[in-house]
Order: structure tokens, then sequence, then C-alpha cells
């Protein structure tokens, strides 16, 4: 890219800011990031990234020269027409989305007709039309505002970025700044919806609550083939190839996890609720989710003869899933816990969520090696699919386990390899 592309702000460095950043950089800007976060913003200025993502680390290297980090906002500001705002909103204790780090930069924000905030964190329906009355009673209405919602995934945020299905530009006036935004994702070649800022902002929760929901529909046919004999693997196979379904988010397992399908889904639950609405599905897609992760639980405890107390469990994997190391929402919170309270002695290794797991369970038991949790386990539990697991010597581990129960949480292993080694191979809803 050798164009002079238009520079940005990106305000707030954690998964979607930075791989904003990183992106948009790779595409030939200047960036200045801004974070609270003194000592993140230090790991970046020493070229260090602080979160684990396939890829970003050397994109961040390769275009350090375009990218500035601070604390401040002045630089973003004086250098920069669009702010894009990524800072977390996690759920409150209530559920609905905690829009205290957003607010706090809308406080910050230049009273600037040059300037637009383009709200890239996953906000509630109607949060733009609020920010924009509060800009107004802070005597900056005529600062412009857009809603650029993210559809990245963890783990392949940097192919995502650069390959989006479609680029989603909301804005509700006849203002420059939705044209900038949607020039600067131009050379991407995506397809652009253009439309109103409350769209945009339900299309990001729509998004994430259907996704979501073709989980746990998944999921809960895995049960019932369980029940009846069927293969769920088969059944998502000949149901995926119809168009109209399509064959992706159809994996049956032990319940999606992360921070987003678990705080958006009940975020558009209550945002529904807060307006007098009762969005019942969403309700069972999120039950659906919890009784699935707990699931393992009662096949162990199924082929213990009902008691786990004193069985030496091995956790294989921790994070949400592959390529990630974090931790929100992953099932094996859930999991590890229930089998703990079983009275199992819980052994688990993940190849890069240990640091992150620590910090969550401190006082589960972590190997440094996957052969450690296999070794004298009366069962292992395949958690999250990272490839080493998928490769493993079935033979060894049958002669190093003390039982032989393998439960595939993800239906990911070589059911065949597995049993050929000796192994009472047990998947979700695959018989
Ligand atoms: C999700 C969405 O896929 C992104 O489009 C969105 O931008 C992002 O949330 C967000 O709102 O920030 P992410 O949470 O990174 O992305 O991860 P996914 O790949 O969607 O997986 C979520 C969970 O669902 C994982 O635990 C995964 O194991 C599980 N999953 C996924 C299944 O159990 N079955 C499937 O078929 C697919």
């Amino acid at each position: 890219m050798n164009a002079v592309r238009e520079p940005i702000g990106v305000i707030g460095t954690g998964y979607v800011g930075l791989v904003t950043a990183a992106g948009f950089a790779e595409l030939g800007s200047d960036v200045y990031c801004v974070d609270i976060d003194a000592a993140k913003i230090a790991t970046l200025q020493r070229g260090e990234v602080p979160i684990y993502e396939p890829g970003l680390a050397e994109v961040i290297e390769r275009n350090s020269h375009r990218l500035h980090f601070s604390t401040s906002l002045d630089a973003a500001i004086a250098n920069s027409r669009l702010l894009f705002v990524s800072v977390g909103t996690p759920p409150t204790y209530a559920g609905d989305a905690d829009l205290s780090a957003v607010l706090a930069v809308v406080d910050e924000m230049p009273a600037s007709s040059d300037h637009a905030l383009v709200m890239k964190s996953t906000v509630p329906c109607g949060t733009g039309r609020s920010i924009c009355r509060l800009l107004a009673e802070q005597g900056k209405g005529q600062l412009s505002y857009v809603s650029c919602p993210e559809f990245l995934k963890e783990g392949s945020a940097i192919e995502d970025f650069t390959r989006p299905d479609r680029v989603v530009v909301g804005d509700d006036g006849e203002g420059w700044a939705g044209d900038a935004v949607s020039e600067l994702y131009a050379p991407l070649g995506a397809p652009l919806v253009r439309t109103d800022v409350a769209s945009a902002e339900m299309i990001k929760l729509a998004s994430n609550a259907f996704l979501a929901t073709k989980i746990s529909f998944i999921n809960e046919i895995a049960n019932v083939c369980e029940e009846t004999g069927a293969n769920v693997l088969e059944v998502a196979r000949g149901v995926g190839l119809d168009e109209r379904i399509g064959p992706k988010f159809l994996s049956a397992g032990i319940g999606y996890g992360g921070s987003c399908f678990t705080k958006d889904v009940s975020a558009l639950k209550l945002l529904a609720a807060n307006s007098g609405y009762h969005f019942q599905l969403l309700g069972s897609v999120i039950e659906v989710n919890e009784l699935q992760k707990r699931r393992v639980v009662s096949k162990l405890a199924r082929r213990f003869e009902g008691s786990l107390a004193g069985r030496q469990i091995g956790l294989l994997g921790l994070a949400f899933k592959p390529n990630t190391d974090d931790m929100r929402g992953a099932s094996s919170l859930v999991l590890a816990a229930r089998l703990e309270a079983e009275g199992a002695q819980v052994r688990a290794f993940d190849p890069v969520a240990t640091d992150e797991a620590r910090k969550i369970m401190p006082e589960l038991a972590y190997a440094e090696r996957v052969e450690e949790v296999i070794a004298g386990a009366d069962a292992i539990v395949l958690v999250t699919e990272w490839p080493q697991f998928l490769a493993l010597d079935w033979a060894a581990v049958a002669a190093s386990m003390r039982g032989n129960v393998v439960i595939d949480g993800r239906n990911a292993l070589d059911a065949a390899a597995v049993r050929s080694a000796g192994l009472d191979y047990e998947g979700i809803g695959i018989g």
C-alpha cells in the first residue's frame, strides 16, 4: 500500500482494538492507540504484544513505524479525525452491558466537527442515540458518530480483519464520517452495509445471538442423538449442506464460551426485556449452553458407577477455543469446578491459557506438559481442540492412564484411533 491513508485513533487496546490498529496500520494508516492501562501501553511501546493472537505480533512488528501508543488521547485527537472506540463492555451483575468505559471515553471527546467517534465496542442497540444526546448535552453535538461493529473471531482475528464477510457502517447524518470509515475499509473489498446507527448496533447483537442459537440448537440435537442412536456429525453434515442453513457453527460439544456470545446473548435478551419484550428463544439458548457445559460430568459419573470421588480426571485444554489464551466464559471453568465439587481430582493442561486460567482458578492443579495429565488418569476429557491433542499417540496414552475413559468434548478426536488403542471413547451425540 503506498497511497497515503487516513490516520486513525484507536481507544482501547484489547483484542478488537489491537487487531483493528494492526490491520489498519498494515493497510497504510498511521494509528494512534490509546489505553488507560499504563502497563499495557508500556508493553506495547517495548514492541511486545500483551495477548496471544496468531499473527498479531508479526503485523504489529512489521508496522511498528505506523503504530503509536499512549495513555493520552492528545496525539490521537491531534493527528486523526476518526477515533475508533474499542473499550470493554463487560456484563454488569444484572447481565446488561456495562458502558462505563465507553462513557468515560465520551467524556474525553473533543467538541469538534472535524472528529468522529467510531464505535467498535459491542453496545446495546440504542447506545449510539444515547451517546449523541449526551454529547449534545456536553456541548459537543457537532462531533460525528458512526457505529462500525466488529465481527472478528479470536484465534483468527487477523484473517477475519483482512477478509471480513461484510463491513457494517451505521450513521444517521449526511456527514462525512460514515463515508470516511467506508473508505478506510474499501481496500478489503468486502460487501459494505451502509445503514443507520441503531440497525448497525442490532446487526452485531443479532449476528452473535444467531450463531449462539445455532450452537445450542446442534447441542440439543446431539443430546437427542444420544437417546436415539443417531450420530450428530452425520446429522450436521446432512443439515449443513442445505444452503439456507450452511455448515458452519454446527459443531456440537460442551457449549460455547468466550466473552462475546455469553455477554451479547444475555445483553440482547435484557435489552429486549428492558424495552418490554420477552425474548423467549434466547433464554433457552443460554440455558441449553449452561447445561451443556455440565454434560461431561454426568457422562463421567455414568462410567464410574455414579461417583467421581477420588477419580483422577485429566483436562486437555482450558481456553474457550484453540488459538487463544482467553479464559473468559470458558466451559472449562464450569467443568473443572463441577468435577471438583463431585470429589474428583482434576489436573489440567493448556498449551497457552494456563497463566490466564491460574488467575481465575488459582487452586486447580496445572500440568506443564500434556503427558502429566494423562499419566495415572482414570479419565481424560478433551476440553479445547488444540492440534497437539488431536495428534496424540493413543497407544502411549492408553499405556500411561490408570483407567481407559476418553471423553471428547469437542468431537474432534479420531474416535477409531482412540478405540483401537483399547480406550473407551465417548463424544457428544455420536454414540
Ligand atoms: C464470536 C463471533 O464468532 C465473532 O463473529 C464476533 O466478532 C465475536 O464473537 C465478538 O463478538 O467479539 P469468538 O467469541 O472469538 O467470536 O469465537 P467463536 O469462534 O465464535 O467461538 C465461540 C465459542 O463457540 C467457542 O467456545 C467455540 O468452541 C464454540 N463453538 C463454535 C461451538 O461450540 N460450536 C461451533 O460450531 C462453533
